[in-house]
């Protein structure tokens, strides 16, 4: 089955409101002419100012975190996936591995914050990855699984077909280290097995993104490889041209 590129952007705590709405005008002027989807995921208080900026483009808007809970209530300082829909995401990152290791979610919290996402109508890019001394330890697979099951095993079938999946291998985050193209595909089809397993329908039709360090210059031979299907986009995708060119990679 062909699996349509997804290319998203994760701008992490970066910008302004200003910079932002020029990035994403930037990119929406260019979205047209690409085959891959585009997704943009700015920080939670520009979500409004971006969706503005990108309206009438094919540039897709998302978030990079949201609560666990599903309903409204006292709960200082967070937001729902129902905010964020209100607002026009249609995607949601959840299980970022700044987010498991600088705020503490664990796999228990990543699958509570999939549900959420799944409840609101939102599509989770559920991130997974190991850590330098996990790979050297030579746990990266037990690691993996972990991570998946714990979502997996909270989801139905029709649940699971609603997830993309996102590996990023933090020792390639910002680092500048990139996984090479062999094992990202190695790492990409233990995943796709993973989900095989549950159902192999889904697992041909889910995408699987690759995100690390990924550069105009190493996006093509990362997105040639069969189950790589497309990228989660740090440090690059805070510049248009940067972003657009691993776009057209894909
Ligand atoms: P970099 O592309 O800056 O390595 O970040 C990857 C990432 O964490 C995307 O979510």
């Amino acid at each position: 089955m062909k699996r349509r590129p997804l290319i998203a952007g994760n701008w992490k705590m970066n910008g302004s409101q200003a910079a932002n709405a020029a990035l994403a005008s930037e990119i929406a002027v260019a979205a047209g002419t690409h085959a891959a989807e585009l997704l943009v995921c700015p920080p939670a208080v520009y979500i409004g100012t971006v969706g503005a900026a990108l309206a009438g483009s094919a540039v897709q808007l998302g978030a990079q975190s949201l609560a666990e809970q599903t309903q409204p209530g006292a709960f200082t300082g967070e937001v729902c996936g129902a905010m964020l829909v209100d607002v026009g995401c249609r995607y949601v990152i959840v299980g970022h591995s700044e987010r498991r290791i600088l705020f503490g979610e664990n796999d228990a919290i990543v699958a509570k914050k999939v549900a959420a996402a799944l409840a609101a109508g939102l599509t989770p890019i559920l991130c997974v990855g190991e850590t330098l001394v996990e790979r050297d330890n030579g746990l990266e697979g037990a690691v993996l699984r972990r991570q998946l099951h714990a979502v997996f095993d909270a989801c139905s079938p029709a649940q699971l077909a609603e997830l993309v999946i996102a590996y990023e291998p933090v020792w390639a985050i910002g680092t500048g280290r990139t996984a090479s193209p062999a094992h990202a595909q190695a790492v990409h089809a233990l995943i796709r097995g993973e989900i095989a397993v549950r159902d192999a329908k889904i697992a041909d039709s889910t995408r699987i993104l690759y995100g690390g360090s990924v550069k105009p210059d190493n996006a093509a031979a990362l997105f040639s490889e069969p189950d790589v299907d497309g990228g989660l986009i740090g440090g690059a995708s805070l510049k248009s041209a940067e972003f657009l060119a691993i776009a057209a990679a894909a």
